[in-house]
């Protein structure tokens, strides 16, 4: 008889927006007539820029000739995106990152959950928390995080690092040493930020004890401060101990389009074994490389009208953060994030917890918001809004919970 990876059976109840789809569902069709805000899942809303448009029909019309019909990509991405990465994300920020140290992929989701397979079963992982909940739930299928505590909401084998008001939400270099770093900054969920000489402890740290860390900027377009690395490559000594996360979903909205990056530079070496090597190795047996038609659409993220075009669509999204930090402040809530990040993270009023506030706001004004005690124990209490939404529905989400 066969047996099943049993760790699955570990994790607790479904991913968290699957969770929340099911209950703003059942709350939807028990009533009908209501307009429903969601402001939970961070997907994004507007249209595609006009120049990935086009870039995707020319590409769709190349694949209609056999001239310039393509099959399968190169499974570590076509040398022209991996190019257009390399120098607009990094060497134009005076990082040292080679077009070959980059891996195009379907998304900075998949990365995120798959990078732990090139690390021993053994290794420790630590975590902010709050946490995008795709670094943990990885490691529970994966094995590594010992017994769950249902009362604490943690896992014996994870270090947590907590990001609460008190810290800024910034976490702290943990007491026992970690093998594994998940760091994302701008931070989902809480939409906080660290300066580049924060970010530069990490790495000294991750450098001195033989720590890697994996490190999600997907919210990278969103930075407005001076004094925010856009890249952790921006750190000295950052290329013998960090991974790094991209994506395309938000800062030019592909998140029905699917794609993104990971970055692994040839000097991340345990002994004489590169991880870029074992990433290679990985990528070519498990993937078949992200669509030739995507793959340009990603290119043109980078053409000038591209770059124009998508800083309005970041500006239009910041432009609801900042209506609904201060539209939420006026109306006396505790609020952060939704300067350098997409989000906005607040404390629920009168005593409230985390799905305490949800259910208020889904059944009395008829905003979905995501639950900060779904992204770890130290997220309850809060509660986070996306600025993803139209402007229209921003305004009318932020004004709805002001009436209240
Ligand atoms: C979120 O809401 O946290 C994001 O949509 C997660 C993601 O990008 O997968």
């Amino acid at each position: 008889m066969f047996k099943i990876n049993d760790n699955y059976l570990k994790l607790p109840g479904s991913y968290l927006f699957s969770t929340i789809g099911k209950k703003v569902n059942a709350y939807a069709a028990q009533n009908p007539d209501k307009k429903i805000i969601r402001l939970g899942i961070g997907d994004v809303t507007q249209p595609l820029a006009p120049a990935i448009i086009k870039a995707l029909h020319g590409a769709v019309d190349e694949m209609a000739q056999a001239e310039t019909f393509k099959g399968y990509a190169p499974d570590l991405g076509y040398e022209f995106l991996r190019k257009a990465i390399a120098d607009n994300d990094y060497k134009a920020r005076g990082c040292e990152i080679a077009a070959d140290e980059i891996f195009v992929s379907d998304g900075a989701k998949c990365d995120a959950g798959n990078i732990q397979e090139i690390f021993s079963g053994d290794n420790k992982i630590a975590v902010c928390d709050p946490v995008y909940p795709v670094y943990v739930d990885t490691n529970v299928m994966a094995g590594r995080t010992g017994v769950y505590d249902s009362a604490k909401e943690v896992w014996s084998d994870v270090i947590y690092m907590p990001c609460v008001a008190e810290n800024h939400f910034a976490p702290e270099l943990p007491k026992e040493a970690p093998d594994l770093i998940y760091l994302c900054f701008p931070n989902n969920p809480t939409g906080s930020t660290i300066t580049k000489s924060q970010l530069q402890e990490w790495v000294d740290y991750a450098n001195k004890v033989g720590a890697v860390i994996i490190y999600d900027a997907a919210y990278e377009a969103y930075i407005s401060e001076e004094d925010v690395p856009h890249t952790i490559y921006e750190c000295e000594g950052a290329r013998s101990c960090a991974i790094e996360l991209r994506s395309f979903s938000k800062n030019a909205g592909f998140t029905g389009v699917r794609l993104g990056f990971t970055v692994i530079p040839k000097d991340l070496k345990c002994g004489e074994v590169t991880l870029h090597s074992l990433w290679a190795r990985r990528h070519g047996t498990k993937y078949n490389g992200a669509p030739y038609i995507v793959q340009r659409a990603g290119e043109a993220v980078y053409s000038e009208d591209g770059k124009a075009q998508l800083k309005q669509q970041v500006a239009y999204y910041m432009n609801n953060a900042k209506y609904i930090l201060e539209g939420l402040k006026s109306a006396g809530y505790t609020v952060s994030g939704g300067v350098n990040a997409p989000y906005i993270w607040l404390k629920a009023p009168n005593g409230m917890t985390s799905w305490e506030f949800f259910d208020y706001l889904l059944e009395k004004a008829n905003v979905v918001g995501t639950p900060g005690s779904g992204f770890g124990p130290s997220g309850e209490t809060y509660f986070r809004l996306t600025a993803f939404g139209s402007y229209e529905n921003t305004v009318e989400a932020v004004d709805r919970i002001k009436a209240l």
